[in-house]
């Protein structure tokens, strides 16, 4: 491809779902924007905000995939915007369908309610508990991991708490009381974590119908994630913990990882 042609810019439609809580009136919006193969979902909404439209509703912070705060359904799969390349995106007659997430309640346009899904991760306690609560606050040492039980929760702790897994799950969009994938994905990060002691309370919170037994294992979570964490797999990880615990009478968790070798 020549250099110049990296930059071409095509006139691609954006075709937004709107809603406007003042009458609780959905309609649709459809903006050409001129993009460069460059070009992400969330600059061309910007774009059309600018320049276009000042009244069109979003949310969006880092613009690099960090914040988690740009999730919306484009082109029917729940993405972050400021992650998905808009020519990638579009079809044959260029034009890209842009929805807010269905899972959660709409507030406007773009924007959805986060309030539940929060408190969900907050049920989990998504913290480091410590033995002595004293310790916990005013730490006075400190708390060394080998690489092997540190690598057993690290890829779980990519989470950026975008709602994504949620949004695509099944079962949390029929069971509101369902915990769901993200928070499930973090009570399992906090209970591998070595430095942690909480991991019975944690399991006693989620060895539920609305806990880990909700779960279908469709797996839908873990294709949408855009950092690769795999709720799915915690999930059904969290499952064996708890019949573990029942059928074998066993300690949960921690006496398991400490005991297995690594590099020191
Ligand atoms: Fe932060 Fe997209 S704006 S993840």
């Amino acid at each position: 491809m020549q250099n110049k042609d990296k930059h071409k810019l095509e006139s691609i439609n954006i075709r937004v779902e709107r809603f406007d809580p003042s009458n609780k009136k959905f309609y649709k919006r459809e903006y050409a924007v001129s993009a460069d193969r460059f070009t992400s979902v969330l600059s061309a909404l910007l774009l059309i905000k600018e320049n276009l439209d000042p009244t069109l509703s979003l949310r969006y912070s880092c613009r690099m995939g960090i914040c988690g705060s740009c999730a919306m359904v484009i082109n029917g799969k729940p993405s972050l915007a400021c992650e998905t390349n808009l020519t990638h995106e579009f079809y044959k007659d260029k034009t890209v369908v842009v929805e807010p997430l269905r899972g959660f309640p709409l507030l406007r346009d773009l924007v959805t309610d986060f309030d539940d899904f929060f408190n969900k991760h907050k049920s989990v306690k998504p913290w480091l508990v410590a033995s002595d609560i004293n310790e916990q606050f005013e730490p006075k040492k400190e708390y060394p991991q080998t690489s092997y039980e540190r690598d057993v929760f690290l890829p779980f702790s990519e989470c950026i708490k975008c709602g994504l897994c949620v949004d695509a799950c099944p079962v949390t969009n029929t069971n509101k009381e369902f915990i769901g994938p993200q928070a499930l994905g973090q009570a399992y990060r906090y209970i591998k974590d070595s430095r942690d002691v909480n991991g019975k309370e944690r399991l006693d919170i989620i060895d539920t119908l609305e806990g880990v037994w909700g779960c279908d294992f469709i797996g839908a979570c873990s294709v949408v994630c855009p950092k690769s964490v795999d709720p799915a797999l915690a999930i059904q990880m969290l499952k064996a913990e708890i019949s573990k615990r029942v059928i074998l009478g066993k300690k949960p968790v921690k006496e398991e990882i400490v005991d297995k070798p690594g590099p020191k």
